[in-house]
């Protein structure tokens, strides 16, 4: 079998193992796929051991993206720009090859899972730090109206608007600057982890709004919770982008698209 594995510190709690083991039994693609608690005086250090044993390729988790791109030798546009990687490939002439599939990832589970177009919508994104920027690209990709990021420090805001201003309309502000309504808003901030909630204004969200959480629990995040109560059409958590980032990662080591949908039944199953 082909040795793949996601590296990360701590890793015991991935679901990455198992949503790659059921990806190989979907295929029938002869996958091992391995949890790696990596070293983080080290990373670099964890992976050659880690390729030293035949490893083909690292999904790379928290708080290694960075260490990741830093490690890599060859990174696609979209990975160049987000600065930050979660998947690397380690081909036969020696050379790394590093990609961030969380921004498909997510798309595809609004535009397809949920069947939401982003084309021509305006979209606000909440948070400006590691995990938007590594959807933003993708998301611009869509070709929405207006991309408005909204964040607690406002530098970063501004910052990582200008970082892709060539891509799309988009603008940086704080959150009590937030104006106007929008028809998609993605929480990428970890609030969510604390119990809280960005203070944006409610007004942000109409009967239309779709909302989406980038984090997942077995209860629903705070967010969520809000963005519900005030008559949002939809919302959504992050459960389907970690199996869509998933499969698009799988993909690129395979070449082989797995169905997510039955992997995603079980793993939310799995969480009540
Ligand atoms: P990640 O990899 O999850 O993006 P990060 O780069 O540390 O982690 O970014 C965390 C994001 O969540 C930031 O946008 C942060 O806001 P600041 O840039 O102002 O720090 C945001 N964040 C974290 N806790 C928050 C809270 N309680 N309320 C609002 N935003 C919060």
């Amino acid at each position: 079998k082909d040795l793949y594995a996601v590296i990360g510190s701590p890793i015991k709690h991935s679901k990455s193992p198992w949503i790659h083991g059921q990806f190989a039994e979907i295929t029938g693609e002869p996958v091992e796929y391995r949890a790696v608690l990596g070293n983080e005086q080290d990373f670099a250090g964890s992976v050659e051991a880690f390729r030293s044993e035949g490893g083909q390729g690292l999904n790379v988790t928290v708080p290694f993206k960075q260490d990741a791109f830093d490690y890599a030798s060859e990174f696609s546009e979209r990975a160049k720009r987000a600065g930050a990687v979660n998947t690397l490939v380690f081909r036969e002439d020696g050379s790394v090859f590093a990609e961030n599939t969380d921004g498909v990832g997510i798309v595809r589970d609004i535009t397809v899972n949920y069947e939401v177009a982003i084309s021509g919508k305006r979209v606000l994104v909440l948070g400006a730090g590691g995990a938007v920027r590594g959807i933003l690209e993708p998301l611009l990709a869509e070709k929405p109206q207006e991309v408005v990021i909204a964040n607690r420090t406002v530098s970063k805001a501004v910052q990582l608007a200008d970082d892709f201003s060539d891509l799309g309309c988009l603008v940086g502000v704080g959150f009590a600057d937030v104006e106007g309504s929008f028809d998609l808003i993605i929480n990428g901030t970890s609030a969510s982890l604390a119990g809280e909630l960005p203070p944006i204004p409610s007004s942000v969200i109409t009967p239309s709004s779709v909302c989406y959480d980038m984090m997942y629990g077995a209860e629903m995040t705070v967010f969520n919770q809000w963005a519900q109560q005030l008559g949002a059409a939809e919302v959504i958590d992050g459960l389907g982008m970690l199996v869509e980032q998933a499969a698009e990662s799988f993909f690129i080591w395979r070449g082989v698209r797995p169905d997510t949908q039955p992997v995603l039944q079980a793993l939310r199953a799995s969480l009540a």
